[in-house]
């Protein structure tokens, strides 16, 4: 494997992950290593088609590849069966079979709907993911979870489908507003707190700015991608507990989603979460105050929320919990930190714990 790639490997799949500069300029090069299929529908949302259609589709052109692109509208209504549908259609009008591929050129949403659309077309053909937003790059193009929403709630219909490939072209997020880095910077210092404490306190360091550009960010990319491979190389289906842990401030931060009907970017509820989160590891797992107010630092460093706006209702945020997915056989399963750098899921946790975390919120 090429030593600028990092390998994603578990059991019954193992593909590379690319990150680097003018990486998009490359794609089909790279993709021609990756499969001997010829022809591929690249999906792509408004704002992706924008700035990088043309770029990936000539670069897929000048390596003898035949694709197309399609484009959905930009955001998370877009993750749904009707799109799936339109876009399975269109392939299928445009002579798409069995031994075509997908590509997914896009931020988060169209790495799952594509990746979804690869699972299921024609029984599946594989996918390769050109994210382009941060948190594609360090979380959702990474370990395979694809699918789309329903009116009754998010990601309720999916399958685990890896990639063939991720691209991650880093000079790609030179368009991408603040907004959307803090959504990816709220999953990297999840990656921290449960994982890397190094990378918890170079990201803490007066001298580290709260932007990164060119090689640091690569190398920071790089990072958290091989948590997360590492993380998801032992337990991609959520068996083990292990993948788990990626849950960090989201039992909360998903409440908090649910509660405000979404209206809350989810990057910053996963903050207010976390800090939730802190609050019940102090009490459950000896989590000291000094590393408490050290993570809330990072959050604000990070410009991301660590405090509930007071309109919202906490009663609400209880509820949507009370119905979460993660309570397994009646029991919550709780991820807490015990020190920065360690998670792990505790069962200890009651929902007393939780509604007292969320009213000092
Ligand atoms: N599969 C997984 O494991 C996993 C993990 C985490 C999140 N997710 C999913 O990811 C989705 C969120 O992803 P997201 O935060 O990337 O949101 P997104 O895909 O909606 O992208 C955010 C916005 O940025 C725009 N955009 C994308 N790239 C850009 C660029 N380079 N420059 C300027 N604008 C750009 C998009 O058009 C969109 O408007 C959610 O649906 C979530 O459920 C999946
Ligand atoms: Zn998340």
């Amino acid at each position: 494997m090429n030593s600028d790639a990092i390998e994603i490997s578990g059991s019954g799949f193992r593909y590379p992950a690319f990150v680097g500069r003018g990486l998009i300029a490359r794609a089909g090069e790279l993709a021609r290593n990756a499969t001997d299929r010829n022809r591929c529908m690249i999906i792509a949302d408004q704002n992706s088609a924008r700035y990088f259609g043309d770029r990936v589709s000539e670069s897929f052109s000048s390596t003898k590849f035949s694709s197309q692109l399609i484009t959905i509208p930009a955001g998370e209504k877009s993750k749904s069966l009707t799109q799936v549908e339109k876009i399975c259609d269109a392939m299928i009008r445009a002579g798409f079979d069995r031994s075509s591929f997908v590509v997914g050129l896009g931020g988060g949403v169209i790495g799952d709907i594509s990746g979804f659309v690869a699972a299921i077309f024609q029984r599946g053909i594989p996918h390769i993911q050109i994210p382009t937003t941060l948190l594609a790059m360090v979380d959702s193009a990474i370990g395979g979870k694809t699918g789309v929403n329903l009116q009754a709630g998010k990601n309720l219909l999916g399958v685990i489908h890896h990639p063939a490939l991720t691209i991650c072209d880093v000079d790609a997020l030179e368009s991408l507003p603040p907004q959307e880095w803090r959504q990816g910077y709220a999953e990297i210092i999840k990656h921290a707190i449960i994982r890397d404490a190094k990378m918890f306190h170079d990201l803490s360091s007066p001298q580290v700015p709260n932007h990164r550009s060119g090689d640091a960010l690569v190398d920071l990319i790089r990072r958290n991608i091989a948590i997360k491979a590492r993380i998801v190389s032992v337990d991609d289906r959520e068996t083990s507990g292990e993948r788990a842990l990626l849950n960090f401030g989201h039992t909360v931060g998903h409440g908090i989603e649910r509660a405000t009907d979404f209206r809350i970017p989810h990057g910053d509820c996963v903050s207010i979460g976390m800090v939730a989160a802190c609050a019940i590891s102090m009490k459950r797992a000896a989590l000291s105050a000094d590393e408490r107010d050290q993570i809330v630092a990072l959050l604000k460093k990070f410009e991301l929320p660590t405090q509930l706006p007071t309109e919202v209702d906490r009663e609400k945020i209880i509820d949507a919990i009370a119905h979460d997915k993660k309570f397994l056989a009646g029991k919550i399963r709780f991820v807490v930190t015990p020190k920065i750098g360690e998670g792990h899921v505790s069962s200890d946790v009651t929902m007393h714990d939780i509604r007292a975390a969320i009213k000092e919120l």
